[in-house]
């Protein structure tokens, strides 16, 4: 059965995306002129973001991937930082970008930007496609961002539920239905 089934609505289509995903590679090409970042996504759920905003870049710029943990297979952010992969570049004296899906509780980034910070990075920044103020619990702002949203659990564009529907092209809520089953 298709994955496009499961979902209630459509929040932000493929082409609002890719529009907003121009406007912020521009805007990264403006503020990262004659240097070179090193673009550090947060796997898995970054991963099409980044793909799509590296390439509405021109800025010479390094990739690295970081994993860390704060969901299980639910919806409720468990509040602490485990770094399961961390990076493979030295970050110190370095421009760094971190790449996120979305902040949510901002518990992950707040702990995440703090450990990045003790590297000594020249600059950090961080862009994040969804932004769900709301929901807030720790103080972090992301420095660019794509969208904000209402306090809905989605899906799509590198965003799961328990690792399913990351290859959705548009971001979308789940059917009440899914979760109860
Ligand atoms: P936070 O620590 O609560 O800000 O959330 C950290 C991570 O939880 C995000 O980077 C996402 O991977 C995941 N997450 C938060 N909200 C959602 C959602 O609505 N859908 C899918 N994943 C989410
Ligand atoms: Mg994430």
């Amino acid at each position: 059965m298709s994955m496009h089934s499961d979902v209630k609505y459509v929040m932000i289509t493929a082409e609002q995306i890719a529009q907003k995903v121009k406007e912020l590679g521009a805007e990264l090409d403006r503020i990262y002129e004659g240097k070179k970042p090193i673009m550090v996504c947060i796997l898995k759920g970054s991963t099409l973001f980044l793909a799509d905003l590296i390439r509405a870049m021109e800025t010479s710029m390094e990739l690295d991937f970081m994993r860390v943990s704060s969901y299980g297979s639910g919806t409720v952010s468990s509040g602490k930082l485990n770094i399961v992969n961390d990076l493979s570049a030295d970050i110190q004296g370095r421009d760094v970008i971190i790449v996120e899906d979305i902040i949510d509780s901002g518990n992950t980034l707040y702990r995440l930007k703090e450990l990045l910070l003790q590297r000594n990075p020249a600059s950090l920044r961080i862009v994040t496609l969804l932004d769900k103020p709301e929901r807030r619990e720790s103080p972090i702002e992301a420095d660019l961002t794509g969208f904000v949203i209402e306090n809905e659990f989605v899906i799509g564009y590198g965003l799961d539920y328990a690792e399913e529907y990351r290859n959705l092209p548009y971001v979308g809520v789940l059917k009440p239905s899914v979760y109860e089953k």
